[in-house]
């Protein structure tokens, strides 16, 4: 079953393929738990612009994670987009599988596990969409046409996005004195979209349905289907689990954005425990630099009081050195 979806075949099992079993140090059963329950809810509709802000950073500098409510994103817009990603994942995989390829170049693909299979102790247990969304529509005439009104409602979905993760960056900005639209060029002009689609799992105790990690990125946008509990954050070596709310979005801030602050903002550490039952699906929304722009600590935040603890390079290379040396980079990369 090496590469095949695991929506197609998971079904068919009583316990988990051996290639999906964690070393028992990662496996779930053996996790250790935070004693904090939550991450920080911040309710973006309140009226003291000072008062959010506060929040945003504290949470930032913390968890480097909070859930936003009140947040401006229609709900109907939400529950289109989860609709259509739901049945997008339904589809038979021959299916899927044409409309995720249009592209001879492979901007937009359908993959399992990490889609890095060579590198993982063992596999993991998911499917993921993925296509960029940028702003000037690049790249749509290769998204799935399927199911019907794909196209719309996720240009939609991600113009929205956009707007969010641009609103919450300026919030940042003006928190930590760096200027107004500091992030709004060429730091977020290369968005992606991902949907997951985690399948129930016979043996949840022995598997993940993604790596702990740091996302590569400035800031990741996550729409998690309600109901099932299943991302976990990581605080001072134990998990916090991140409980779904109604029509609310979790934030958190990507490895660049640790470097833009220079140690300031946390990229935190999360991953993703499986369920039993049923279907868990989720959409994240990155925004990511363009390849040649210049990732490093921002002036105001490196200073003489406060000295650059990484160097600056351009993010195509930073991301690079991230792929190839995963969990050991940031060591490494501190100056
Ligand atoms: C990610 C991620 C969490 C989830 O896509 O980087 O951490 O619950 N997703 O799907
Ligand atoms: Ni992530």
């Amino acid at each position: 079953m090496d590469g095949k979806l695991v929506s197609t075949w998971y079904n068919l099992h009583s316990s988990v393929p051996e290639s999906y079993v964690q070393p028992a140090e990662r496996q779930p059963c053996n996790a250790v738990l935070s004693t904090i329950k939550t991450i920080p809810v911040i309710d973006l509709g309140g009226h003291d612009r000072d008062d959010i802000i506060r929040n945003i950073v504290k949470s930032s500098e913390e968890y480097g994670f909070f859930q936003v409510v009140n947040h401006g994103v229609a709900k109907e817009l939400m529950d289109d987009t989860l609709r259509i990603f739901k049945e997008f994942h339904a589809m038979p995989a021959n299916e899927k599988l044409i409309e995720s390829s249009k592209d001879p170049n492979g901007s937009c693909k359908l993959y399992t596990s990490s889609g890095r299979n060579c590198a993982d102790v063992a596999k993991y247990w998911k499917d993921s969409l993925r296509h960029p969304c940028p702003p000037s529509g690049e790249f749509t005439e290769y998204w799935p046409e399927k199911p019907e009104g794909y196209r719309e409602i996720v240009g939609k979905y991600t113009q929205e996005l956009r707007a969010l993760g641009l609103r919450i960056l300026d919030l940042i900005s003006e928190g930590l004195g760096l200027s107004p639209n500091y992030f709004s060029e060429e730091l977020s002009a290369n968005p992606v979209l991902i949907s997951h689609n985690y399948p129930p799992c016979p043996e949840p105790s022995l598997t993940l349905g993604a790596s702990s990690h740091k996302d590569p990125n400035i800031l990741t946008i996550l729409f998690q289907e309600p109901n099932i509990t299943a991302l976990q954050v990581l605080k001072d070596g134990a998990w916090i689990p991140v409980e779904p709310i109604p029509n609310a979005f979790v934030v958190n801030m990507g490895l660049m954005l640790q470097i833009i602050t220079n140690g300031r903002l946390i990229g935190a550490e999360h991953r993703v425990i499986t369920n039993s039952s049923p279907n868990r699906h989720t959409i994240a929304y990155f925004i990511n630099p363009k390849k040649d722009a210049i990732i490093g600590p921002a002036k105001p935040l490196a200073s003489s009081t406060s000295q650059a603890i990484y160097p600056s390079m351009p993010f195509g290379e930073l991301l690079e050195n991230f792929m190839n040396k995963g969990p050991y980079f940031e060591a490494e990369f501190r100056l």
